[in-house]
């Protein structure tokens, strides 16, 4: 049984200073807002030093940006999917491009959030590293082609391809696998071709942390994601 639904409008908050201190909360209230006004299923992800002040303010859901696949009890600086379910997280990305880990650790990390019902989020970079990953079963794969990562040049606008042939390699392996898309996405209409090219939600950071009006521009991005009745 899925814990999100679709589309999903993913809020990667990274390490960002505007998100520092209680602006990391300040940023998922605003979201809960609207994720309640819409109906859309927005998932944050805070950095580790807040994600629980952030879990214990707001009803939406909260991922963690990395994990790792270390044991409980003495695995000093590790973060352990144990405790992020502990803490009522409900899920986590893994393998962002950012913090790339190896394919067997992200095979381990799936199954043991399966086992802890979490949602495993598994970012991948190529069509290669999709088919990949897709063999491992994830809940979510979302490509994000590193190069367009904080660019503002939006991944549905300039490859395209890249996120119709992932869909495609992953409905050849597992339908009920969930392809997102990220990188440079800004605007409503970035998120609208992404939509139509087959991605069930989108990742976003720097669009939406950058902005001077995290309402406005988190209400832009959910308005391609609401159901019509
Ligand atoms: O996790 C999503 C992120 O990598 C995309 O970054 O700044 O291009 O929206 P950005």
């Amino acid at each position: 049984m899925k814990k999100y639904r679709t589309p999903s409008l993913v809020i990667n908050l990274k390490n960002y200073d505007e998100i520092y201190s209680h602006f990391s909360v300040d940023i998922s209230k605003i979201s809960e807002s609207i994720a309640t006004e819409t109906d859309v299923e927005i998932i944050v992800c805070p950095p580790n030093p807040v994600l629980y002040k952030v879990v214990e303010n707001v009803s939406i859901p909260i991922y963690a940006q990395h994990v790792d696949d270390a044991k409980i009890g003495s695995s000093t600086g590790s973060i352990v999917p144990e405790l992020i379910k502990s803490i009522n997280c409900q899920g986590s990305l893994i393998n962002h491009s950012e913090k790339r880990i190896s394919i067997n650790e992200i095979e381990k990390l799936i199954q043991r959030f399966r086992e802890l019902d979490l949602t495993s989020l598994v970012c991948a970079q190529s069509i290669d590293e999709v088919e990949s990953i897709a063999k491992l079963k994830p809940d979510i794969i979302a490509i994000e082609p590193p190069e367009l990562i904080g660019s503002g040049r939006a991944v549905s606008k300039v490859n395209p391809k890249i996120i119709s042939d992932s869909v495609d390699t992953v409905n050849l392996i597992d339908k009920n696998i969930d392809v997102l898309c990220g990188a440079g996405i800004m605007t409503g209409e970035d998120v609208s071709i992404a939509l139509e090219l087959g991605a069930k939600g989108i990742l976003i950071a720097s669009g939406v942390i950058k902005s001077n009006d995290w309402k406005t521009i988190i209400l832009e991005l959910s308005k391609p994601m609401i159901k019509s009745d």
